[in-house]
């Protein structure tokens, strides 16, 4: 993931962070021999020159080659690009920035890349972070003291805020202002420090982990759902032509339907293709020759790979299909459970190889043909 208009770290002063803090924050403070006013504008000074501690991933060239720039060139979520154009041509007519909005669904699906689109067709700068990169007061307020007017603050893994990153994201995103507290005790006191008018884009995996205070200051809350085979065979057309390569209709198809609903694995298994074509001089990429090298990836007809066959024939094997736990699941199969319930059991369950209940997860009688197996209730009947 890139990081648009983030500047370069540069080195922060030799000194303890708790001589700037926010209304939240409980530490000792820092001892200075400055006056008490000169200490306080310091200290405001010092925060409000902060720059953010952003994860800077240096985006895969090939990666940024086929993004989409444009509404226009994103394939798919139909629903969320009717409603986006709507609000994207009424922040424009009222020359205001664009609601907080908040992405969620299964990772891979597009909410980076949505956000980067808003950014050029409101025709501003996107800054894009991840809140495990945000850990102090110092890195968020770094963060939006550097917007202009109308920029995009994108946070990946929103869920994931600390308590205090929260309290100081409130009045940021209702009224466009940060409080700092200076000072300590009696004696603190609260100043206001007015911020450009911003749009907050986040994204999660997991909306129901967000708190209620901070969903309820999206004014837009939006869910990706998995994609068609017909739209990733679009993307896939898409971007073999802008690889230079040569695919069918019938290729991309194939490359779809390996693809678990998820462009970026669709672009990956592209990739993996066009090496093998490539190689072993096949071209154009047709269905057969997507066919073969993807099985030689273990990437099985329905893009199941070893991992999501590993987790249902474990069930099967050892729990008779379920109702399993998700520890249960990630103690047997060595599996890390946030995993298996963001990355693995969502496409599991779309193609109703899985099924969450109260009692645990179940494998259901497909999941259970799928891996060759007899479903129990078959198993019953074939006993009659
Ligand atoms: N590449 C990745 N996702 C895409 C999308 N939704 N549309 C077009 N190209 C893409």
């Amino acid at each position: 993931m890139a990081i648009i208009s983030s500047k370069k770290q540069s080195p922060q002063p030799e000194r303890p962070d708790d001589d700037i803090f926010l209304a939240s924050e409980k530490k000792t403070r820092y001892k200075t021999k400055k006056s008490k006013s000169q200490t306080e504008t310091a200290e405001v000074e010092a925060l409000l020159e902060a720059e953010a501690t952003t994860e800077e991933k240096s985006g895969n060239q090939n990666e940024e080659k086929i993004r989409p720039q444009r509404l226009d060139e994103y394939i798919g979520q139909k629903d969320l690009k009717e409603v986006l154009n709507i609000a994207i041509s009424a922040a424009k007519s009222r020359k205001e920035s664009l609601d907080h909005l908040l992405l969620y669904g299964p990772p891979g699906l597009g909410k980076t890349t949505m956000s980067l689109i808003l950014a050029a067709e409101m025709e501003v700068n996107c800054k894009i972070t991840t809140a495990p990169a945000i850990e102090k007061p110092r890195d968020i307020v770094g963060l939006l003291v550097g917007l202009q007017k109308g920029d995009i603050l994108f946070i990946d893994e929103i869920h994931r805020l600390s308590k205090m990153t929260e309290e100081i994201l409130y009045p940021a995103m209702e009224d466009f202002r940060l409080d700092i507290t200076v000072g300590q005790g009696k004696t603190s006191k609260t100043r206001s420090i007015p911020l450009k008018p911003f749009t907050l884009v986040g994204a999660t995996t997991r909306v129901g982990s967000l708190t209620s205070p901070l969903r309820d200051r999206f004014g837009l809350i939006q869910r990706l759902r998995f994609y068609e085979v017909d739209e990733l065979s679009l993307i896939i057309i898409r971007a073999a032509k802008l690889l230079n390569t040569d695919i069918t209709e019938d290729g991309a198809e194939e490359v779809a339907r390996r693809s678990r609903g998820t462009p970026r694995i669709a672009n990956r298994l592209l990739r993996r293709v066009r090496d093998y074509s490539e190689v072993k001089k096949l071209t154009p990429i047709n269905a057969e020759v997507a066919g073969e090298a993807l099985e030689l990836f273990n990437v099985d007809p329905l893009g199941l790979d070893w991992t999501d066959r590993n987790l249902l024939r474990t069930m099967i094997e050892n729990y008779n299909g379920g109702p399993a736990g998700l520890e249960t699941m990630a103690a047997a199969t060595g599996e890390d459970a946030q995993t298996i319930e963001e990355v693995y059991e969502p496409y599991l369950m779309q193609i109703g190889f899985m099924q969450r209940t109260p009692r645990g997860r179940v494998v259901t009688s497909a999941g259970w043909r799928h891996l060759g197996f007899s479903p129990p209730d078959e198993q019953l009947s074939l006993k009659l």
